[in-house]
């Protein structure tokens, strides 16, 4: 395994739409590991394929929900996710690690349901509320060229973000 550089905005490839993944081989698995020890190092919550440079449909999403699992075992490999159903709303701060030190507000559903293969390219279907649902919703819309910037209806200022970090320490 080898950590990878994470793109950050201004890089032309984080507004690429990725292709779908075709070959289930040892080439994604790498690349799957390789997004693994990125994120944890990074301390994120998810991470998509083309903020490591590659215009695949593949993502790791933290289920943060299991607290009693290790950072590890909350990751979820989703190749080719899809989302398939949606409901309810939360509006709340959003970050990504390819805009550091920038968080915004930003509505999602409060409840998804996403279809995704795993990397042997076995199908699977998995539910995400609260965070998990944001980052599924968030990690997906990379794939599609897109960033939170886009859709927050506003940037916290810096006295929100010392707040904020305040809040955290
Ligand atoms: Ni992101």
């Amino acid at each position: 395994m080898a950590m990878r550089n994470i793109r950050e905005e201004g890089d032309s490839i984080l507004l690429k739409r990725s292709r779908p993944v075709t070959d289930f081989n040892r080439r994604l698995h790498t690349l799957l590991d390789d997004m693994r020890e990125t994120l944890l190092a990074a301390d994120g919550v998810g991470l998509a394929a083309p903020q490591v440079g590659v215009l695949r449909r593949a993502v790791i999403v933290m289920d943060t929900n299991k607290e009693d699992l290790t950072p590890a075992e909350q990751i979820i490999e989703l190749v080719n996710p899809e989302i398939v159903s949606s409901d309810g709303e939360q509006t709340g701060q959003e970050g990504c690690l390819s805009v550091p030190g920038v968080y915004g507000i930003v509505t999602r559903p409060e409840h998804v349901t996403v279809k995704a293969q795993d990397r042997y390219g076995k199908e699977f279907t998995v539910e995400g509320t609260g965070l998990t649902a944001r980052c599924f919703c968030h990690e997906i819309d990379h794939l599609d060229g897109h960033l939170f910037t886009e859709i927050a209806e506003r940037i916290l200022t810096p006295e929100e973000l010392d707040e904020m970090n305040g809040e955290r320490e």
